[in-house]
């Protein structure tokens, strides 16, 4: 049994078929990207996994375990994490605070525990603490902790949810375009923190446009196009994939 189905996918927007008909699966401990021209339906494909977006039609599990609609708070509760193409932290609350709320989600304190301040719900919100300090050194951040999200640069912004996602404890991580937006420098950082990541025993999804990236870390690609899938292999067979290569070439002729 796989970690993740996906099977016969399909997400309409009205007239438009963002996900047609997408199967692939995820083992244990994989690294699989996602690749694909802009607007091929990599997101949306991440979304409806996630429950942020209801699929039309098809079958998603997790160890088997069917996945389709439930909520977002559901499937992570279930062991898939992500993070957002378009950065989601609170952006008012601390770095630190932002990933206790991760942390959060695996603790599960009860409300009443919360409310009368049991000695149970300060050890678990010291444990939260602890956890989450553990998972920004992990991740390496350097930036200031106790200050507003906002105020970290980019880069490190991108490292502090993924911090978040990985204090949830998952068993798959989704990371929707880690490296968008980074210097090289921090590129090999990011690569270098996937790697890390996978020795966890986690499996990793990833939506990526950096080829150089993609084809370092992953141990299979799939490529979508117009929300089809066009390709599934090891990365030195889908760079030459003549569908992969007309794909790519008939939306830079496109832009
Ligand atoms: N909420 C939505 N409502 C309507 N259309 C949507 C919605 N979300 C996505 N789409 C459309 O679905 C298609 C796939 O979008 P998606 O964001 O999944 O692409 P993508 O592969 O992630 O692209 P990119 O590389 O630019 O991030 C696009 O045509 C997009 O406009
Ligand atoms: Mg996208």
């Amino acid at each position: 049994m796989s970690l993740l189905e996906v099977e016969d996918l399909r997400l309409r927007f009205g007239g438009l078929l963002a996900i047609d008909g997408l199967s692939f699966s995820v083992e244990e401990g994989e690294i699989v990207s996602v690749i694909g021209p802009n607007g091929a339906g990599k997101t949306s494909a991440f979304n409806c996994v996630t429950g942020f977006y209801r699929a039309s039609s098809g079958r998603l599990a997790l160890r088997g375990e069917n996945l389709l609609g439930l909520r977002p708070s559901a499937v992570a509760a279930r062991g898939i994490a992500r993070t957002f193409q378009n950065l989601r932290l609170f952006g008012e609350l601390s770095v630190l605070d932002n990933v206790r709320a991760g942390a959060h989600l695996w603790l599960r304190q009860g409300i009443l525990d919360a409310l009368l301040h049991t000695p149970r719900y300060r050890r678990s919100e010291r444990e939260c603490t602890e956890q989450a300090h553990h998972w920004l050194d992990f991740v390496g951040l350097r930036g200031d902790r106790y200050g507003a999200a906002r105020n970290l640069p980019y880069g490190e912004q991108r490292r502090a949810e993924i911090a978040r996602a990985l204090a949830r404890r998952p068993d798959l991580l989704l990371l929707d375009e880690p490296a968008a937006g980074l210097n090289q420098g921090e590129k090999a950082e990011m690569l270098d923190l996937i790697r890390r990541v996978q020795g966890l025993g986690i499996a990793i999804v990833l939506i990526e446009h950096d080829m150089g990236l993609v084809m370092d870390v992953s141990e299979r690609v799939v490529v979508l196009n117009f929300g089809q899938k066009i390709a599934d292999g090891r990365p030195d067979d889908v760079r030459k994939d003549p569908a992969v290569i007309a794909a790519y070439l008939g939306s830079e002729a496109h832009a």
